[in-house]
């Protein structure tokens, strides 16, 4: 029988409910693998992806970081952001966030994280709520915007704004009129909020960017546009919001199918972060990142020529199983020193807001556990989003069961 041929499409069925089966050929049979229809390369073992995203002389991120920007040859104009620069813009503006983002002022956000999670877990209804939509939907989207110091009746807002630019329909690479437009409406929102803020301080993190200076290279220094922190706010939003949604939305389903490991955590609750650590692996909700090749590589056999997007696929390399024992196994218990775990990335972009990311899926996981010890999934009714980038469920209906 001949095999079918190896496609691996990002805005297919296929790659919305998890492209696992894809990239375990892609690893076997196409390690540089070279998609004709789009023009562009991906890489996704784990011994080329991880290394990878440390090159960023040879993979940059400052003609974007997915195909339709690499495409176009860069960054639209307005849409500047941390995660499109290279070294030493990047350097400098992430040092300048470090400061921001410090590990006491992200355990600082604690309690007003527990009061977001138990805020929308309070008012589901046991008897059959949608996990996604009434739960982790709306949490994590409060709470980035809580930090920035967006007021809360704009929150939501926020979030359908994110799902519009991120929606992908089957085959459509680049955003919608309609989503190009939303962009720019967020955009406007958020330097109309830095402008109010300028006028008048408060302790949230569009003042303390306001505030905050960013040293060059030669030792002057330069305090953010409006421009530059309206861009960070956008990106916080995506970047802080949908991410926690999908690694949360994905907890309930999985641990569902795996009722044995939802045991564990119950008895166990020192469990949570390393629960936290293998949703991060086994589904990471930003499966890829993609970068611009700056120099033919040779590898594998192959040439990947100077100018090309590359999808660096972390979702695959964290299935790798030359990198993880049993790597299609959900196993809460796993040895998480075997291999880096890319959920998260890796490199000098590897992401800011890891620590805020871990414990709000730890605070909802301990909530959820003691909200629904027991409880089912309608498998039939779970369907998944439909995005760039991201993977994870769009409805999981759940029941408590007494
Ligand atoms: C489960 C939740 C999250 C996941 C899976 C996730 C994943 C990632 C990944 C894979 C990257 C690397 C992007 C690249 O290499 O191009 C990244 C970067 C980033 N993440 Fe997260 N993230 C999460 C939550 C958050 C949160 C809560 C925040 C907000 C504070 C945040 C802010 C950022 C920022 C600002 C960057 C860019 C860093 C840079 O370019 O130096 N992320 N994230």
């Amino acid at each position: 029988m001949t095999k079918a041929k190896l496609v691996f499409d990002p805005f297919s069925e296929d790659f919305f409910n998890g492209a696992y089966e894809t990239y375990r050929r892609m690893r076997d049979e196409a390690p540089v693998y070279y998609s004709e229809e789009y023009d562009f390369y991906a890489l996704t073992r784990h011994e080329d992806v991880a290394p990878a995203f440390k090159d960023f002389e040879t993979y940059s991120s400052a003609y974007g970081v997915d195909l339709s920007m690499v495409k176009a040859g860069g960054v639209p104009e307005g849409q500047k952001s941390i995660i499109f620069m290279d070294p030493p813009q990047h350097r400098q503006m992430r040092s300048l966030l470090n400061k921001v983002f410090t590990p006491r002022a992200i355990e600082a956000q604690k309690p007003m994280v527990i009061a977001k999670v138990q805020k929308y877990l309070s008012r589901v209804d046991p008897e059959g709520f949608d996990a996604v939509q009434e739960f982790t939907a709306p949490f994590p989207v409060e709470v980035i915007t809580t930090m920035l110091g967006v007021p809360e009746e704009h929150a939501q807002q926020v979030r359908l704004w994110i799902d519009e630019s991120l929606h992908r329909e089957i085959g459509q690479v680049d955003n919608s009129e309609k989503a190009m437009q939303i962009n720019i409406e967020t955009g406007m929102f958020y330097y109309d909020l830095v402008q109010k803020r300028r006028a008048e301080p408060k302790d949230d993190l569009f003042s303390k960017l306001i505030a905050a200076e960013v040293e060059r290279e030669d030792g002057t220094k330069a305090k953010l546009d409006d421009i530059d922190i309206a861009g960070f706010a956008t990106l916080l939003g995506a970047a802080g919001a949908e991410t926690v949604t999908k690694l949360v939305g994905n907890a309930v389903y999985m641990f569902a199918k795996h009722p044995d490991q939802w045991q564990k955590l119950l008895d166990d609750r020192s469990k949570i972060p390393g629960a936290v650590e293998e949703l991060l692996r086994y589904e990471p909700p930003a499966q890829y990142n993609v970068r611009r090749s700056m120099r033919d590589v040779h590898l594998h056999g192959t040439t990947i020529p100077e100018g090309k997007p590359v999808f660096l696929i972390g979702g695959s390399a964290n299935r790798d199983h030359l990198a993880w024992t049993d790597a299609d196994k959900f196993d809460i218990d796993r040895d998480r020193t075997e291999a880096q775990n890319l959920g998260l990335g890796y490199g000098i972009h590897s992401c800011l807001g890891a620590a805020l990311a871990r414990m709000e899926s730890a605070i909802a996981l301990e909530k959820l556990l003691d909200f629904m010890p027991r409880y089912e999934v309608d498998f039939e009714g779970c369907q998944r989003v439909h995005m760039q980038n991201v993977v994870g469920w769009q409805n999981v209906p759940v029941k408590v069961l007494r």
